[in-house]
C-alpha cells in the first residue's frame, strides 16, 4: 500500500473547486506497475471536466491525462522494470504524487526530454498527428493551422513540413518568432484573417486545421479549402456537426480516433528524444498550486504546456 497525494475538482465550477487529497492506492496487479510521478501535464480538457454542472455521484473528480515519472513497483507479467523512466497517457488522475496504471499507458521517456517536456508531449502530439492523418496532410500540400502557439498547434506546425507541408499559422503577434524559429509563416488571427491568408498562398490553401474554436477559425477554412474532408476541427463542437468537416476528439458526431492517437506515441517519443519535435514548457507550477495552473491555461493564450510538478 502506497500513500499518494491528488488534485481532485470536489466540485462543478471554477478552479476554487480544486482541492488536493490523500489516497490509499493498492499493490500494481497484473498487467499494472505503480509509477512515481515527477511531472503531470495540464491540459484545456482538464478544466472542461468539471467546469460545467455535473453529476454529483462523480465527486470528488481526479483530473489529468498525461505524465512522466518513474516505476516503482511492478505486478505480475509485467514486461517494465521498477526504475524504468516512462510517460502515462492516457490515464485518469494523473495530478498524483503516485499512479497505479496499466502497462499499456507506458511510453519509453526518451532521454533527450526532461520530466515536464514528457509530461507535455503526447496528448498534444497524438491530437495534431490525429488532425494531420485525418486531413491527409501530405508533401506538397499548404496546410492553415488556427492557434498555432497552443499546446496542439506548435505540435501540428512542427509535424505538417516533416510530412513535406507548407504551413501558415495563425497566432497572436507576440507568437510570430517562435513560429517562424519553428519553420512555418504566421498571420495575426482577427478582422481581414482570410485576405492575409490569400496574400501568403495565393495558388490556395489545401487543408485547414481549427485547434482553436471559433467562428472566424471554422469560417475562413470553410472560405477558403475547397474539401471539407480537409478541414479538420478539435474544438468547434457546435458548428462542426454541421458544417460536414472532420470533427476531432471525444464529444458528440466526433471521431475519437483512440487507436490511432495510442498508435502515435512511439514515433512522438523518437521524435522528440531526437530533438525533431520541441516540446515548449511555458510554465511549472506545484501540485498544490493546480488552480493557478487551470487559471492560466483557461485565459486561451498559453504559449505551449503548463505542467505540475509533485
Ligand atoms: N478534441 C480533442 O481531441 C482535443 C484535444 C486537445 C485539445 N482540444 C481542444 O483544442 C483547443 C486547443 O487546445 P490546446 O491544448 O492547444 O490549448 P492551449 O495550449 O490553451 O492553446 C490555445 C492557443 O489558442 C490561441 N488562440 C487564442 N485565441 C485565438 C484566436 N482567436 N485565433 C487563433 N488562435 C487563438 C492562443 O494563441 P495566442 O496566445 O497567440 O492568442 C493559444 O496559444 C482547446 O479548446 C482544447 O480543449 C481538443
Amino acid at each position: 500500500m502506497t500513500a499518494s497525494r491528488r488534485v481532485v475538482a470536489a466540485g462543478y465550477g471554477g478552479p476554487e473547486n480544486l482541492e488536493v487529497h490523500e489516497v490509499v492506492l493498492g499493490e500494481p496487479g497484473s498487467g499494472q506497475v505503480r509509477v512515481s510521478v515527477r511531472a503531470a501535464g495540464v491540459n484545456p480538457a482538464d478544466v472542461k471536466s468539471y467546469r460545467n454542472q455535473g453529476d454529483p455521484s462523480r465527486l470528488p473528480l481526479p483530473l489529468g491525462y498525461e505524465a512522466s515519472g518513474v516505476v516503482t513497483a511492478v505486478g505480475p507479467e509485467a514486461s517494465v522494470s521498477v526504475g524504468d523512466e516512462v510517460i502515462v497517457f492516457r490515464t485518469s488522475g494523473a495530478y498524483a504524487t503516485d499512479l497505479v496504471v496499466d502497462e499499456s499507458t507506458l511510453t519509453p521517456k526518451p532521454e533527450g526530454l526532461d520530466w515536464p517536456e514528457a509530461a507535455g508531449l503526447l496528448l498534444a502530439g497524438a491530437t495534431a498527428v490525429h488532425t494531420l492523418e485525418a486531413t491527409g496532410v501530405a508533401a506538397g500540400d499548404t496546410v492553415l493551422v488556427h492557434g498555432a502557439a497552443g499546446g496542439v498547434g506548435l505540435n501540428a506546425v512542427q509535424l505538417a513540413p516533416l510530412r513535406g507541408a507548407r504551413v501558415i499559422a495563425t497566432a497572436g503577434e507576440r507568437n510570430h518568432d517562435l513560429l517562424r524559429e519553428l519553420g512555418a509563416e504566421p498571420v495575426r488571427y482577427g478582422d481581414g484573417l482570410a485576405d492575409r491568408v490569400r496574400a501568403l498562398a495565393p495558388d490556395g490553401v489545401d487543408a485547414a486545421l481549427d485547434l482553436v474554436g471559433t467562428d472566424e477559425a471554422m469560417d475562413v477554412s470553410l472560405e477558403l479549402v475547397a474539401d471539407r474532408d480537409r478541414i479538420a476541427s478539435i474544438a468547434n463542437f457546435d458548428r462542426g456537426p454541421r458544417e460536414g468537416i472532420r470533427l476531432l476528439g471525444g464529444g458528440p458526431g466526433a471521431d475519437a480516433g483512440d487507436e490511432l492517437r495510442m498508435a502515435a506515441r512511439p514515433e512522438l517519443a523518437r521524435l522528440a528524444g531526437a530533438g525533431d519535435l520541441r516540446v515548449l514548457v511555458a510554465a511549472t507550477y506545484p501540485l498544490s498550486e493546480a488552480a493557478d495552473a487551470h487559471r492560466q491555461i483557461a485565459t486561451g493564450h498559453t504559449t505551449g504546456k503548463i505542467v505540475l510538478l509533485p
